[in-house]
C-alpha cells in the first residue's frame, strides 16, 4: 500500500487511558512513517459537533472505551456520521481487565461502514474506570511496549499489504451480544442507568468536572449537582482535585469490588494484523 500523508487519530476517553493508548500509537506511526500526526479528542460535547472526517490517504486510528462490552451506546449516533474516503484505519478499544466482548468487533464494523478499512485492531487495558486498584496505572510502562511493538508490526506489513481487507478480530458479529449486565449482591441485575454521582463537602467549586464530564451534565454555576444523563464514566470521580465526587450505590459499589476480586490477574493486550 502508497505511505499514508498523516496518522488521524481520534478518541472519546473521559479517564485517559484511550487517549495514553491512541495518542502513544499515532506518535509512534508518524515517527515509524516519518509523517504528520493529527489527533481529535471527542471526549466532550464541544468535541463531538462536527463529525469526523477523514481523507483517502490518511492512516486513521480510531479509539473508545469499553463500556458493557460494548462500544458505549451515546457515541453509537455520532461515530455513525464518520466518513473516511476509503482511507486504512485502525479500532482500538481500552477495556479494564475484565473483557472485550463485542467492542472491537463493533467499532472496526462502525469505520468500515464509514468507509474506513479496518487493516489492524488492537484491544488494550487501561485502569477500570470504576476502581483504583483494577488494572491500576494501566496503560503502564509494559503496556507502552505492547502499543510500540502493535506500530511496528503495522509499519512493517505495510508495504507488503497489496489490497487491503477488513481486519478479522474476535466478537460475534453483528447483531452483537447484548450488554454486560451488572448484579448486585443478591445476584439481581439492577438499574445501572439511574446511578448518580454525589458530591461532598470536600468541593471547592473549581469547575473541573463541568469541563471535563462527556454528556455536559454537571453545571459550571453548581456541581455539586447534576443536569442531564450520567454514564459512569468516572472523569468526575477520577479528576476532581479534592476527590469530592463518589458513587454511594451499594448495587454499584459491589460490582467494583466483585470486578477487582474476579479479574485481579493481569490481562494481556490483544493485537491483530493482516501479516
Ligand atoms: C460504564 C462502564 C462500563 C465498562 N465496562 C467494561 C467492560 O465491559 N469490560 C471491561 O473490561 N472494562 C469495562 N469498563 C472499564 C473501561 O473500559 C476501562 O477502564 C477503560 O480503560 C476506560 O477508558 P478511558 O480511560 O479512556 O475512559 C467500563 C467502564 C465504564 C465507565
Ligand atoms: S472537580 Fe471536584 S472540587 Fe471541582 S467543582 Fe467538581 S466536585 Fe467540586
Ligand atoms: S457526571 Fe457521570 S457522565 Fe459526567 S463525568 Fe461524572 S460520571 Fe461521567
Amino acid at each position: 500500500m502508497k505511505i499514508p500523508n498523516r496518522i488521524a487519530g481520534a478518541y472519546f476517553s473521559p479517564t485517559g487511558t484511550t487517549r495514553s493508548v491512541v495518542s502513544c500509537l499515532a506518535n509512534e506511526l508518524g515517527r515509524l512513517f516519518n509523517i504528520p500526526v493529527v489527533l481529535t479528542d471527542f471526549t466532550v460535547p464541544a468535541g463531538r459537533i462536527a463529525p469526523l472526517q477523514f481523507e483517502g490517504d490518511d492512516l486513521v486510528i480510531l479509539g473508545t472505551p469499553v463500556y458493557a462490552g460494548r462500544v458505549p451506546n451515546v457515541l453509537l449516533k455520532y461515530l455513525a456520521q464518520l466518513s473516511g474516503k476509503k482511507a486504512a484505519g485502525i479500532p482500538i478499544v481500552l477495556f479494564g481487565n475484565r473483557a472485550y466482548d463485542d467492542a472491537l468487533i463493533e467499532l472496526r464494523d462502525i469505520l468500515e461502514r464509514g468507509g474506513v478499512t479496518p487493516i489492524a485492531a488492537g484491544a488494550f487495558v487501561g485502569e477500570h474506570s470504576f476502581s483504583r486498584i483494577l488494572a491500576a496505572g494501566r496503560p503502564d510502562k509494559k503496556d507502552i511496549e505492547d502499543v510500540k511493538r502493535f506500530a511496528f508490526e503495522v509499519f512493517n506489513g505495510w508495504a507488503s499489504i497489496q489490497e487491503p481487507a477488513p481486519i478479522q478480530v474476535p466478537g460475534t458479529p453483528y447483531p452483537y451480544r447484548g450488554y454486560f449486565s451488572p448484579r448486585n449482591s443478591q445476584g439481581n441485575s439492577f438499574d445501572f442507568k439511574k446511578i448518580v454521582p454525589f458530591t461532598d463537602g470536600n468541593c471547592t467549586g473549581c469547575g473541573t468536572c463541568a469541563r471535563i464530564c462527556p454528556m455536559g451534565s454537571i453545571p459550571m454555576e453548581n456541581p455539586k449537582t447534576l443536569a442531564g444523563i450520567c454514564i459512569k464514566c468516572c472523569a468526575c470521580v477520577k479528576l476532581c482535585p479534592t476527590g469530592a465526587k463518589h458513587f454511594g450505590h451499594d448495587g454499584y459499589q459491589f460490582h467494583a469490588t466483585e470486578l477487582e476480586e474476579k479479574y485481579a490477574t493481569r490481562h494481556p493486550n490483544e493485537w491483530f494484523t493482516l501479516l
